[in-house]
């Protein structure tokens, strides 16, 4: 439990993952008057184990809200929640809110997340099989938003960012002529995801460092490290 004077000091991020626990703590350590900010992990919280709540916000806006209320309420800590997905701009902003789950029409199945984002990519490429190159435009989005607890109301949105990484699905076929998929590095549709503006690489071909320093991820990472930095400022 945080200390209610200084809520803003520890921040538990609705994650089980603890990798991108640490990818925010690395975060961190470039700011200014940051003494005693740490993100944690609900995976090392005393306390569980925590009830996950239904994600069914029509938008990343709402689903990130609905985790970070969820949680900051369980905890009693103020909680940070993403989501995240890919809109591509000729399918009406599909895959979206169900990007992880697109093939099974945002059904939950008992397949391990390989196999989903292997059957995503299959039925992503068959959906836009008919759209030609510059019109296959699409952005991964990651929206974060940041709630504060309250005993016995409804919790508070402190902040929410949004950070958005360019591209667009590149023509299925052979890899040394430019097809997708391509590329063994980062996961879900990364393979098919051609980097503006140049568009001549994947995402998944990026190192992940660079892809890490220039993604929807981390546009809206940093954005949330200064709101935060900027709430507790004023605190
Ligand atoms: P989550 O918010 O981490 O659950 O991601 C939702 C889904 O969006 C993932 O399962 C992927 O299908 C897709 N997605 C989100 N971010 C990325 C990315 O950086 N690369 C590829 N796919 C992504």
């Amino acid at each position: 439990m945080t200390d209610p004077a200084a809520p803003l000091n520890e921040i538990v991020v609705a994650t089980g993952n603890p990798h991108k626990v640490r990818e925010l703590n690395a975060m961190l350590t470039s700011g200014q008057g940051r003494a005693g900010l740490r993100f944690r992990s609900l995976a090392d919280l005393p306390g569980g184990p925590w009830t996950e709540p239904v994600e069914d916000g029509g938008t990343f806006e709402a689903n990130a809200a609905i985790k970070a209320r969820s949680y900051a309420q369980q905890t009693g800590m103020v909680c940070l929640a993403d989501d995240s997905g890919l809109m591509v701009d000729a399918l009406g902003g599909a895959p979206g809110v169900i990007s992880s789950h697109y093939a099974t029409d945002g059904k939950e199945t008992g397949l391990s997340r390989e196999e989903r984002d292997a059957a995503n990519n299959l039925r992503l490429i068959a959906d836009i099989a008919h759209v030609a190159e510059p019109d296959r435009t699409a952005r991964f989005v990651c929206v974060m938003v940041l709630a504060l607890p309250s005993e016995g109301g409804e919790s508070t949105i402190l902040a929410r960012t949004r950070g958005e990484f360019v591209g667009r699905i590149g023509m299925p076929g052979p890899s040394p002529q430019g097809g997708v998929p391509r590329g063994t590095h980062g996961f879900g549709y990364d393979p098919l995801f051609l980097v503006a503006p140049s568009h001549e690489q994947t995402s998944a071909e990026l190192d992940p460092a660079v892809k890490n320093a220039v993604s929807h991820r981390a546009k809206a990472a940093t954005a949330m490290i200064e709101r935060i930095d900027a709430l507790r400022a004023s605190e």
